[in-house]
């Protein structure tokens, strides 16, 4: 997408929006990671505005954040337990906290946001830097699969109709880049906004060479937090790295 800037998926707007925002599967995910975590620390790459490290840190484990908006980072710090949390603002490329971690995690296909396959090895090696010795590195993504089912590389897709406005969401996939661009583009009566995203995704076997790559081995793999097995009708891949 020409003249993308990452810098505008998560803006102030986006940011506000966030906070919002539930999955449904949080509980699960939660009980996963607080399970991996032992004693913690924990720290979560792209924290986002907290959908997961909030309730992970009301569990009792300190819960350290990176993020590189600062938009987000300001809403997260605006929810309870919100200050609690120890945040730099950075990316997870490259990013280093002062101490080590006995679980690491980076959720909701937030790797696929770095636009390079360099750039995502660098995260791996600075995830595997961040982690005790006998620490993991979690990271949930989606399976590439369904981009590869869609008629002509692309959909348009009603996300919201109301009244007075409707969002859609356009994507085109570019199965040799292995990207997609997107934007979800909302008409309102006050105006139109667009919410631009570019990911580059792996499929779960790159991510794999990623992580030995870091020195790191794929220890379990979910198709769900709930602890589905993974199998070619995934769309979740959850995949748990250690030394
Ligand atoms: C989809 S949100 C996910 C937030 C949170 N992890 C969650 O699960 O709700 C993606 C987050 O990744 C952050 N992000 C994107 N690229 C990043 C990078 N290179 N380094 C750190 N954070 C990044 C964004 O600012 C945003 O907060």
């Amino acid at each position: 997408m020409k003249n993308y800037n990452p810098a505008d998926s998560f803006d102030q707007v986006t940011a506000a929006q966030d906070v919002h925002f539930r999955r449904g599967d949080e509980e699960a995910a939660v009980r996963f990671l607080k399970q991996l975590a032992n004693e913690g620390p924990a720290l979560e790459l792209a924290i986002g505005t907290g959908r997961i490290a909030l309730p992970l840190a009301a569990t009792g484990i300190a819960v350290d954040g990176i993020d590189i908006s600062p938009h987000m980072i300001e809403q997260l710090r605006k929810r309870p337990g919100g200050e609690d949390i120890s945040v730099m603002m950075g990316s997870f490329v490259d990013t280093v906290m002062s101490r080590k971690y006995s679980l690491v995690y980076l959720v909701f296909n937030s790797l696929f946001n770095v636009l390079s396959q360099e750039e995502q090895i660098r995260c791996f090696e600075n995830a595997a830097a961040h982690l005790s010795d006998d620490g993991v590195f979690v990271v949930e993504a989606y399976t590439p699969a369904f981009l590869y089912r869609l008629q002509d590389n692309q959909y348009v897709q009603a996300e919201a109709i109301e009244v007075n406005a409707v969002r859609l969401d356009v994507l085109r996939h570019d199965a040799v880049g292995q990207s997609i661009a997107e934007n979800h583009v909302t008409f309102a009566a006050d105006g139109i906004r667009f919410n631009p995203v570019v990911q580059r995704y792996a499929w779960p076997a790159e991510l794999d060479l990623m992580a030995r790559i870091a020195g790191l081995h794929l220890r379990e793999r979910w198709g769900s937090w709930s602890g589905e097995p993974f199998n070619s009708a995934s769309d979740n891949c959850i995949s748990v790295y250690a030394r």
